[in-house]
C-alpha cells in the first residue's frame, strides 16, 4: 500500500513534467505511447486504490494548465479529449457499450462518422454573427489560451462565415496541423539560422501558433480541420456527418476522408485503409476518430469524466525498432556544419528502411551517450524523419567507447571546427568548419546546391557527377558549369567510365538550357549563408533585377547605411540575412566568382506577381490606429492578396494605409508623394476582391454545396 502511494505519487509528478515539455515547452522528452502507458499505469493504480485519487491528478484533468504568457480563456464548452481504442476487439467493445446504454437491440443499426485523428493541436474559433471574435487553444480542456491574434493569420481560419442563416454564436473546433513539407522546409530554415528545430510537425504547428508575435504566426504554413463545436445558439444539423458537411458548406475546411460507415466491420476497414493511405498523407495523423452519428444519441450518451461516451481513438501502433549503430559519420554542409549522421543496419520502421539517422548535433550525441555498437530504438517521428529515441543499455556492449565529437573538419585540409555563435552570443549547437571555400567538402557541397532542383535545376549533374569533376579538377567553382562544353576537347568526357557519346551530349544540353536562369533561383543558387528560397524570392521581388540587386549588396558591404535600410524595410529580411549579405559581398573572392558567373548566364528578371488583385505586387505601408483590422490582420490580408508589406515608407512605397493618429510615416510618405488611403478605402479596395479570390479557390465544400442546411446527409 506505502509503495503504491509511492508509485503513484511518482507517476504524478512524472507525468506533469512530461505535460509541461510536451504543452508549454513544445518539446516532449518520451514518446505518445511511452506517455500512455504512464498514464495507464496510474489509472490501473488509481482504479485499485480509489481512496488515493484526488482532483489534482492528472488522470481528471486533460493536458497541463496553460503557459503563462497569453491571457486565458474559460472555455464555455469544455473541450474533450478521446478514450482510447487499441485493437479491433476494444472498437467492437465501444460499439456495444453505446448500443447497451442507449438500450438498442443486437441487430439495430448504429451510424458512425469516422475521421482521420489529426496529429496537431485543437483549437476552438468562436464566431459571434458570423465574424471570428476569438480563438483559444484547449488548454486543460476547461481553460485554454487567448490566440485570437494568431488564429487570424492562419490562411485555413475565415475571419467570416460563409453563406446565410449563421447562428448567433459558432463555436467551431478542429486541429491546427503543419503539413510534412511545410514542417521539412521550416525545420530546414530554422536550423540555417540557429533557431530552434521541432521534432515533429505537431510540435511545429504548436510552436507556430503560440508565438507572441502573430507576424511569426503568419510566416508559418499552418491549416486547420474542423471537426467538432462547442456552444452553438443553434444546430443546423442533426447528425454528426450533416455538421462536417454544413462546416464545409460554410467556407471551413473539413477532412476529405471523413465516411459515414454503418456498421463495425465498416469502421475496422476505415481504420485499415487509412493506415494502407497514412504514410502517403501529407499530414501526420495518430489513428482514426470514431463518433456516433446521431446527435441525439450523443446527448444521451453524455461523458465519462472528459471522454465522451459516444466516440473513441482507434490508434495506430507506434513506428518504431530496434538497430545497431554500425558507424557515426560526420557529414559537411554547404555551409561548412558539420551534423552527426548514425549509420545504422538497415531496419524496417511503419513501412520504410530506415539506415542514417541524424544525430544532429555533439550536445545530443552526449545527451543520448550513442555509441558505436550500441543498440538503439529509432522511430518515425510523425511519420516523417527517424529519430534515435534512446539507447538499449542492456544490449551495450562491453568495449564501446563514448562518442568523441571532432575537432578538425573530416576533409582533407582538416580545418579547425568552431561552435556557432547564438545572436545573443552564446556558445550554439552547431558546429562548423572554419574552411570556407578553402574546404572542398564545402566546395563540393556549394557546387551540389548550386546545381540542385530548387536552383540551376541541371538534370544529370548529381552527387556522384559533382564529386567527380570536382576531384578532376574539372568543375571548382559554379562558372565551371557552364564553361565544361567548351572545354570537353580536352577533358573528353565520354571517355570517362560511366559516360558516353550519348549522356554527354544530353548533360551538355542540360547545362546549355539553364543558361538562363530566373533571378529568385539566381539568388537562391548563390548559397549565401541565410538566404534560402523564401529570402531569395523576397529579394528577387524586391529588387527585380540582378543589377540593381547586386548594386544594393555592394552599397551594403561598403557600409552605406540607406542600403541597408532600405533591405530592412522589407518583408521577410531581418539583421541576420542583411548581415550575411554584407559579409558575402564584401569577400572579394566571392564578388570574382559570381562576376565569372555572370559572364555565363543570363538572369532574368524577377515577373511581377499575377494581377488577381489591386494591391497584387504593390508595397503597402500601414500606419496608425486601424478599427477594423488588427495590424497583423491588415498585413496578413494584403500578403494574401499579393502584395508585400513594408515597415518604413520608401521610394518603393505605392500606398501608406494611415489609421488613426499617424504620425511620421504620414509625413514621409507626403515627402515622397506617396499615395494615402485610409482603412476604409483599403477594406473598400480588397474587400471585392476578397470574395472573388477565395470564391475562385474551388474545391472546398463543393460537394456540400447542394446540400440544404440541416438535411441529414446519412444516406449518402
Ligand atoms: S473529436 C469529443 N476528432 O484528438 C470530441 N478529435 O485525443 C473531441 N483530434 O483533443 C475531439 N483529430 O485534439 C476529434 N477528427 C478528430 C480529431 C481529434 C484529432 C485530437 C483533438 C482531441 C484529441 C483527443
Amino acid at each position: 500500500m506505502r509503495a503504491e502511494a509511492e508509485r503513484i505519487a511518482e507517476l504524478r509528478s512524472e507525468i506533469a513534467r512530461h505535460n509541461h515539455l510536451y504543452y508549454d515547452l513544445d518539446r516532449p522528452a518520451i514518446s505518445d505511447a511511452e506517455y500512455d502507458e504512464l498514464m495507464q499505469e496510474l489509472r490501473t493504480l488509481e482504479r485499485a486504490h480509489p481512496e488515493l485519487v484526488s482532483p489534482d491528478s492528472p488522470t481528471q484533468r486533460v493536458g497541463s494548465p496553460p503557459a503563462g504568457k497569453f491571457a486565458k480563456i474559460r472555455h464555455s464548452v469544455p473541450m474533450l479529449s478521446l478514450a482510447n481504442a487499441l485493437t479491433g476487439d476494444d472498437v467492437i467493445a465501444f460499439v456495444e457499450r453505446v448500443r447497451r446504454f442507449l438500450g438498442l437491440e443486437s441487430g439495430a443499426r448504429i451510424d458512425f462518422t469516422a475521421e482521420p485523428k489529426i496529429d496537431g493541436l485543437s483549437l476552438s474559433l468562436r464566431y459571434e454573427q458570423g465574424t471570428l471574435v476569438r480563438g483559444a487553444t484547449r488548454g486543460d480542456g476547461t481553460e485554454g489560451e487567448d490566440v485570437t491574434a494568431n488564429v487570424k493569420v492562419v490562411a485555413g481560419i475565415p475571419h467570416s462565415l460563409k453563406g446565410r442563416d449563421i447562428p448567433e454564436v459558432c463555436e467551431v473546433r478542429g486541429e491546427v496541423y503543419m503539413t510534412k513539407a511545410a514542417f521539412l522546409a521550416l525545420n530546414e530554415q530554422q536550423g540555417a539560422a540557429g533557431k530552434t528545430v521541432f521534432a515533429n510537425p505537431r510540435n511545429s504547428a504548436a510552436g507556430s501558433l503560440r508565438q507572441l508575435d502573430p507576424a511569426v504566426t503568419a510566416s508559418r504554413p499552418l491549416k486547420f480541420f474542423a471537426y467538432a463545436w462547442g456552444e452553438m445558439s443553434v444546430l443546423r444539423a442533426r447528425t454528426q456527418w450533416a455538421m462536417l458537411g454544413w462546416f464545409a458548406q460554410h467556407g471551413l475546411e473539413t477532412n476529405p476522408l471523413a465516411r459515414l460507415c454503418h456498421s463495425v466491420e465498416e469502421l475496422l476497414e476505415f481504420h485499415h485503409e487509412i493506415e494502407l493511405v497514412r504514410a502517403t498523407l501529407d499530414y501526420d495523423i495518430d489513428g482514426v476518430v470514431y463518433k456516433v452519428d446521431r446527435l441525439d444519441w450523443q446527448e444521451r450518451l453524455g461523458f465519462v469524466s472528459r471522454d465522451p461516451r459516444w466516440a473513441v481513438a482507434h490508434k495506430f501502433p507506434a513506428q518504431r525498432a530496434t538497430t545497431v549503430v554500425n558507424a557515426i559519420e560526420i557529414q559537411v554542409g554547404r555551409t561548412g556544419a558539420l551534423t552527426p549522421v548514425a549509420k545504422l543496419a538497415p531496419v524496417g520502421v511503419g513501412g520504410v528502411v530506415v539506415s542514417n539517422v541524424s544525430l544532429h548535433n555533439e550536445d545530443v550525441i552526449r545527451k543520448l551517450d550513442v555509441r558505436v555498437g550500441d543498440t538503439v530504438t529509432v522511430q518515425r517521428a510523425g511519420d516523417v524523419i527517424p529519430q534515435v529515441l534512446g539507447v538499449v543499455r542492456e544490449r551495450r556492449p562491453r568495449d564501446a567507447q563514448p562518442y568523441v565529437f571532432p575537432q578538425t573538419c573530416p576533409c582533407p585540409l582538416a580545418t579547425a571546427v568552431v561552435r556557432d555563435r547564438t545572436a545573443a552570443g552564446e556558445v550554439g549547437a552547431r558546429a562548423r568548419c572554419s574552411g570556407e571555400l578553402a574546404c572542398p567538402y564545402q566546395r563540393i557541397e556549394h557546387l551540389r546546391h548550386f546545381v540542385s532542383r530548387r536552383a540551376f535545376d541541371i538534370e544529370g549533374l548529381g552527387e556522384k557527377q559533382i564529386t567527380l569533376f570536382f576531384e578532376k579538377g574539372w568543375i571548382q567553382e559554379p562558372a565551371d558549369v557552364f564553361t565544361l562544353a567548351a572545354r570537353n576537347d580536352t577533358i573528353k568526357l565520354e571517355e570517362q567510365e560511366g559516360f558516353g557519346e550519348v549522356s554527354v551530349r544530353k548533360l551538355f544540353a542540360a547545362i546549355e538550357a539553364r543558361r538562363t536562369v530566373s533571378l529568385e533561383r539566381f539568388v537562391y543558387a548563390l548559397g549565401i549563408h541565410h538566404v534560402g528560397e523564401t529570402t531569395g524570392r523576397a529579394l528577387a521581388r524586391g529588387y527585380g533585377s540582378w543589377r540593381a540587386l547586386r548594386e544594393a549588396c555592394s552599397r551594403l558591404a561598403a557600409g552605406d547605411a540607406e542600403a541597408r535600410q532600405e533591405l530592412d524595410a522589407m518583408d521577410q529580411i531581418g539583421e541576420t540575412v542583411i548581415d550575411s549579405l554584407a559579409a558575402y559581398f564584401a569577400d572579394r573572392h566571392n564578388v570574382e566568382r559570381i562576376e565569372r558567373l555572370t559572364q555565363q548566364v543570363r538572369i532574368r528578371d524577377a515577373e511581377q506577381p499575377a494581377r488577381i488583385s489591386p494591391i497584387a505586387g504593390k508595397t503597402l505601408v500601414f500606419t496608425g490606429h486601424l478599427e477594423r483590422l488588427t495590424r497583423e490582420e491588415a498585413k496578413a490580408l494584403a500578403e494574401r492578396l499579393g502584395a508585400t508589406v513594408s515597415g518604413s515608407v520608401s521610394r518603393k512605397t505605392d500606398w501608406v494605409v494611415a489609421g488613426a493618429e499617424a504620425g511620421s510615416k504620414l509625413r514621409k510618405a507626403a515627402e515622397l508623394g506617396v499615395q494615402v488611403m485610409d482603412e476604409a478605402q483599403f477594406l473598400a479596395l480588397i474587400g471585392a476582391q476578397r470574395g472573388e479570390g477565395e470564391g475562385g479557390e474551388g474545391g472546398r465544400g463543393a460537394r456540400d454545396a447542394a446540400e440544404p442546411d440541416d438535411e441529414d446527409r446519412s444516406g449518402e
